[in-house]
Formats: C-alpha cells, structure tokens, sequence
C-alpha cells in the first residue's frame, strides 16, 4: 500500500528507483506535435462511407498500429461519468484504496503499482493500476470495486460499449483483409480485460516513465485516455504524441492482429510520459483471445509463405512476460521458421504457472525494465 505512487509521491522528489538508464528514459525530448495519427469518423461506418473507412482503418494499422475514433456511438456522458468514477477511485483516502490493493496473483480485481513485476525490477514505473476481467460480466462483477458506489454500474456499461465498439472496429478491419463477416468474433474476442492506469504528477518527468516501451500483447486495445497528454508511439524511429481528444478512444493493433494479419497490420509500439502539473487517469480495454485459442496467420492472408505458427494463445502471454516484452524477441518465437520455437538448445523450459496465475497476466505491459543498455 505504501507503494503506490499516488499515496506517497506528494511534495517528495523522484527516488532513484524510478530513474530509468539513459538510453531509455524520455529526457526533454520535445515529441513532434505537427505529426499526429489519423483520426478516424465512424459516423456512417454502417452507411455509405464504409469503403472509405475501412481504408482508412487498414491504412493507419499498416503504418501506425494506432489510430483515434470519433463518433464512435458511446455517449459523451457514460465517457465523463466513467472517467469521473476512476479519478474519485483514486483520490479516495488511502483507508479505502487498501481494499483493493493486493500482490496476490491469484485476485483477479486488484490495484499494484508500476508492474506485476515490483520486487524483481531494476526500475519502477510511475503508474498505480487497477486491473479486472470485465466479461463475463455476471462472474467479475462481484469482485470489483464496491466504492467509488456508481463504479460497478457506470463501468459495466462503459465495458459493454467498449466491447461493441471493438467487435465493430474488428468486422471493419476483417472486411479491409478480405476475411469473411464475423471472423474475429467468439473465442478470438471472447476475453475482455480493463485497466485503469493513475500516474500522479511527477517530479521529473524526463528521467522516468508511466509505462516503459511495449506493445499490447493481445488482439485490440480500446483507450479513453482523458485529456492530459502522455501517450506516445514510436513509429519510423521517432515518437509521436497522440494528441488528447475530446470523447475520442485511441485504437491500438495488438501482437495477435498483427499474427493473423500475416503481418499486413502492425502491433505499434508505445509508452506513456508523466507530467509535472496534472495526474492522468487512463482507461484501456483490452479485447483478447480465450486462453485456448488456437492462433494463426489467416489462410487467405498467407500467400507464399506464413510469417507465423500456429500455437496456444497462453503459450503466447508466457513467451511475452519472459522475455520482457522485448517485441522482437516475442514475435520472433512464433515465426514459423524460428529453430526449436527459438528456444536454445539446453535452455530450461518456461516455468508454466497455474491456470490462474496465468489467467491474470493477459495484458499488456508487464515485464520489468530492461538492464541498462539493452533496449532500443
Ligand atoms: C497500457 C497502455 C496507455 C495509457 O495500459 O498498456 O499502453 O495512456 N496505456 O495509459
Ligand atoms: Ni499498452
């Protein structure tokens, strides 16, 4: 509990467990503003625009990995109130955040900090985080937060529209792939999963990160990032800030669209900034597989060769947790020309949790931060 950055970070300076090495943390780097990723309007997405945004949903997943949604149909009032909800979630003392804080694996509705990684990374992540599956919604529900009070009936609503919201994105994007009405629907979405992210004003924003440089891990990750700046995206080389806009959702390619796209979309990479002024409260949905989904590259979409193998979306999430969420290295394991499924010869086999401990790891952004030197 007196780890979360939210109870202890007022008035003190950046600890040196928060400072990342150099070659990782943003530094005053000043984030081109000019360049932006596309805006998407989904008004008529059902009518006589739909050729044209499916061309523009493709496109931007070809080169971003990322777009933002207006008209999206999720009402402007159920964004606010839900938004108002998890600010109060964390503004409430510390005698009602000590309920939901836990570092057992085994709850599936808990509030950390940083990483499930805490004790074992070398840097923490300016970040508290409250996680919890949202579907099936009469099983979850009874485990999530009692108080803010509105919070389980404003976040059961929110959930279900995110999760309409995602399962029309993803007909739109089967039609720009040319797979057949419905493909990515049941086992393939089945799994849905929210995070609500916190980063409290920092004192040094250029030495340290709200969440390091990952990509989502699983199919599409739906974003309502409020209005305060932080999220950037790293595409030809640079980071993009993706600019805040008013009841927009940031769509993000997770690395299983990008698997059975053969490639033809991309997972982009992304990480969060914290600022000095304001704390910034985020909310990502993330739409996933069934743990026992089999995942490959779409027969149509394969061509001369498949990039991919086929394999069991848990064994995925074990490959991205161990090795850090390196995203080369994960994509690399499941290509189907990679030599003992890239594990060396001799090197021992990935410790395989229980069901549930696995169930809890389906997520983006979970690894520790990478010993100095090793990243980008
Ligand atoms: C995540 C993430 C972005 C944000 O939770 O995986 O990338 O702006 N969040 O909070
Ligand atoms: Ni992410």
């Amino acid at each position: 509990m007196e780890k979360l950055v939210s109870s202890w970070s007022k008035n003190k300076p950046l600890p040196e467990s928060y400072i990342f090495p150099p070659e990782t943390r943003p530094g005053n780097l000043i984030v081109p503003t000019c360049k932006t990723i596309p805006v998407i309007d989904l008004c008529n997405a059902e009518g006589r625009n739909r050729t044209d945004i499916v061309q523009q949903i493709l496109k931007a997943s070809q080169e971003y990995g990322f777009f933002q949604v207006v008209n999206h149909g999720i009402s402007e009032n159920l964004m606010n109130e839900s938004m108002d909800v998890f600010n109060e979630l964390f503004e409430m003392p510390d005698e009602d955040k000590v309920i939901l804080y836990s570092e057992d694996p085994k709850k599936s509705c808990r509030l950390l900090t940083s990483s499930l990684n805490y004790d074992r990374e070398k840097v923490h992540q300016w970040r508290d985080n409250l996680r919890h599956p949202c579907h099936p919604l009469q099983d979850c529900i009874k485990h999530w937060p009692q108080k803010p009070i509105r919070y389980r009936e404003v976040v059961a609503a929110l959930s279900i529209e995110a999760k309409k919201l995602g399962l029309r994105i993803l007909e739109l994007v089967s039609e720009g792939l040319g797979l057949e009405s419905g493909y990515f629907g049941d086992k393939l979405s089945e799994a849905l999963h929210l995070f609500v992210n916190h980063y409290p004003p920092c004192p040094d924003p250029s030495l340290t990160l709200g969440i390091t440089k990952h990509c989502d891990p699983n199919l599409l990750t739906i974003l309502h990032q409020g209005d305060v700046h932080g999220l950037q995206i790293f595409n030809n080389e640079e980071w993009i800030g993706v600019e805040p806009l008013p009841n927009a959702f940031v769509v993000n390619i997770g690395n299983q669209l990008q698997i059975i796209s053969n490639n033809r979309l991309k997972s982009g990479e992304h990480r969060v900034v914290t600022n000095s002024r304001v704390a910034r409260t985020t909310a990502a949905f993330f739409i996933a597989p069934s743990e026992d989904s089999i995942i490959e590259p779409a027969i149509s979409l394969v061509g001369e060769a498949s990039v991919y193998r086929a394999y069991e979306y848990k064994d995925f999430l074990l490959d991205y947790l161990s090795h850090m969420g390196n995203n080369e290295v994960v994509l690399g394991r499941f290509e189907s020309q990679s030599l003992n499924n890239g594990t060396p010869v001799n090197a021992p086999p990935i410790q395989r949790g229980p069901k549930f401990e696995l169930s809890r790891l389906d997520h983006g952004s979970d690894y520790p931060s990478k010993p100095k030197g090793t990243l980008e």
